[in-house]
């Protein structure tokens, strides 16, 4: 019998720790030598802390658990867990999970992340294996039919970006990926990275051979040390087993990985800010051209990466470009990860292929709100996103669908507010928190969110409230045009939706 019971950050929040201390006592207690695995999640945060049992072939699951149920449902009859309220049966089969396609995802929280042996078993390292025998032209081209694009928000193509640091003069090169995940609502970094960190790994070395780089660097938020711990760990062991460092599978080949901690700042995971901050200096932005593709970490040729963009390069070199590609609408192939977080009662990762409605995912996988009062307002694609009001939730969840509709995907985070939400106060959080952030360097972004969250704030005073939204749209123009990167350029976005959807709250 094994008993699996999360070591994912957000599960150590709401108690697992707990939980695999009263299963180790319980065992203990009986004498019981049955194994308890420290598996990653699977992503139902709803459902943690999640108690698996593995037994004779069969594994169910019990949750969310309470440390003070476990020497219960340890001590139960296997023919009466289906009555205990906390069972859940198959997780597989569980509507939560049945209707998603889990690619990314498929291994998270089925065993031990740093189990290389579980890894290999589920068919890590098959797109490793495939990559070592092609030419770096091939493994290009594979990315580029995958239609795979960057999955840190931007949704840039990822086999050009890779073409292009191919194609860059120079036998220094590197990958850089992007583990800064700092947008509100968003955990799917962090999920993939605790549950599966050989998949990124296995990413970054095919990112390598692809582009002729043999140096990889993992930039990773300081607010993740469990995470810290997870990698750190992957990496000596994917050493120590020959997958990385020189003659990586036998060839002659050679690709070195290290973790490196950001320190807090929103700002690092815009890509130049964070390759300032690799290089040791203060992470602000660098004006583009050049692109970090041709003259990137310490001015070579880079591959700047969200982790997702990376684990997804393993399963495309793993089952196929036209696999990944048959799933998805338009331009948008292959599978989202939506992270759906704030006033909703099953928060957790979803994923699924592109081109399902909000609305869609919402009704299925939501369900209702905490508060169990109406959803008003979604904010899809960050702090820097839009906020949908209703009449968008039908809006297919593609990169240029969204955007037609005045929204942007971003990174998957989904942040639902209910019917209480005060949009004006949403619209000052956004300028607020742009000038919490901003790097300082241009003008419109360092002086106009401090100007524009004064302006707001006049407006919820009610003064003078008609010249100052006139003033707010065109410091909104102003902070759109003039900006140099996303974070000045985007912050209107969120301020304009609850402008032009939600005008009741200022007026
Ligand atoms: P961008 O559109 O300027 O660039 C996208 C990527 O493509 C960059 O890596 C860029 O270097 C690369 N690129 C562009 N043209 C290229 C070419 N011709 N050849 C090779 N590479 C090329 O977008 P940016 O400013 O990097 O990202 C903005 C996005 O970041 C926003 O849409 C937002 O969704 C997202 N974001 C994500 C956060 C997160 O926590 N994941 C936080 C904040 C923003
Ligand atoms: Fe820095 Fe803001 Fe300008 Fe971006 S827009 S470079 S964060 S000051």
């Amino acid at each position: 019998t094994r008993y699996l019971v999360p070591r994912d950050t957000t599960a150590i929040a709401v108690g697992a720790n707990g939980v695999a201390d009263a299963v180790r006592t319980a065992l203990a207690a009986r004498g019981d030598e049955a194994t308890l695995v420290r598996n990653g999640s699977r992503g139902a945060f709803w459902l943690e802390p999640l108690l698996e049992i593995e037994r004779d072939g069969q594994r169910v699951g019990f949750g969310p658990v309470d440390a003070a149920e476990v020497p219960e449902i340890l001590a139960m009859d296997v023919a009466r867990w289906p009555r205990h309220s906390r069972y859940l049966g198959k997780l597989e089969e569980h509507p939560w999970f049945a209707g998603q396609t889990r690619l990314t995802f498929a291994r998270a929280g089925l065993d031990d992340p740093l189990c290389l042996e579980s890894y290999l078993a589920r068919h890590g390292f098959d797109g490793l294996e495939h990559a070592l025998h092609l030419p770096p032209e091939d493994i290009v081209d594979e990315i580029t039919r995958s239609g795979l694009r960057g999955r840190g928000g931007a949704a840039f193509p990822a086999g050009i970006k890779w073409q292009t640091v191919l194609e860059a003069p120079g036998s220094e090169k590197y990958i850089a990926c992007n583990a800064d995940e700092g947008d509100s609502g968003t955990f799917a970094d962090r999920l993939l990275m605790e549950a599966d960190p050989y998949q990124l790994i296995e990413g970054m070395i095919i990112a390598g051979l692809a582009v002729g780089a043999q140096q990889g660097y993992i930039y990773l938020r300081s607010e993740y040390p469990h995470t810290w711990e997870v990698l750190h760990t992957a990496i000596g062991k994917a050493e120590a087993a020959g997958y990385l460092g020189d003659n990586i599978g036998e060839t002659d080949h050679c690709f070195h990985l290290e973790l490196r901690q950001g320190a807090g700042a929103y700002i690092c995971g815009e890509e130049t800010a964070m390759l300032e901050s690799l290089e040791g200096r203060r992470g602000v932005v660098r004006a583009k051209p050049p692109l970090p593709a041709i003259q990137g970490l310490f001015g070579k040729p880079t591959v700047v990466n969200n982790v997702l963009t990376l684990a997804a390069a393993a399963t495309v070199m793993a089952d196929g470009a036209e696999a990944y590609a048959a799933l998805g609408q338009g331009r948008s192939r292959g599978t989202l990860t939506l992270q759906l977080a704030g006033n909703v009662r099953q928060g957790g990762l979803v994923e699924i292929p592109y081109g399902v409605t909000l609305r869609e995912v919402l009704d299925c996988y939501a369900g209702g709100t905490r508060s169990g009062r109406p959803m008003r307002a979604i904010q899809v694609g960050g702090p820097l996103g839009a906020y949908l009001h209703e009449s968008l939730w039908d809006t297919p969840l593609d990169y240029e669908a969204f955007a037609a509709a005045g929204g942007m995907l971003g990174h998957g985070g989904v942040v639902v507010f209910d019917d209480t939400v005060d949009m004006a106060r949403q619209a000052r959080f956004a300028m607020a928190f742009c000038a919490e952030e901003s790097c300082g360097k241009c003008t419109p972004c360092r002086l106009g969110s401090v100007r524009g969250t004064e302006v707001i704030d006049k407006i919820i005073a009610r003064d003078s409230v008609a010249a100052n939204l006139s003033l707010l749209e065109d410091l909104c123009d102003t902070m759109e045009m003039g900006s140099l990167c996303a974070m000045g350029g985007m912050t209107p976005q969120p301020v304009r939706s609850a402008l032009t959807y939600f005008p009741e709250d200022f007026a």
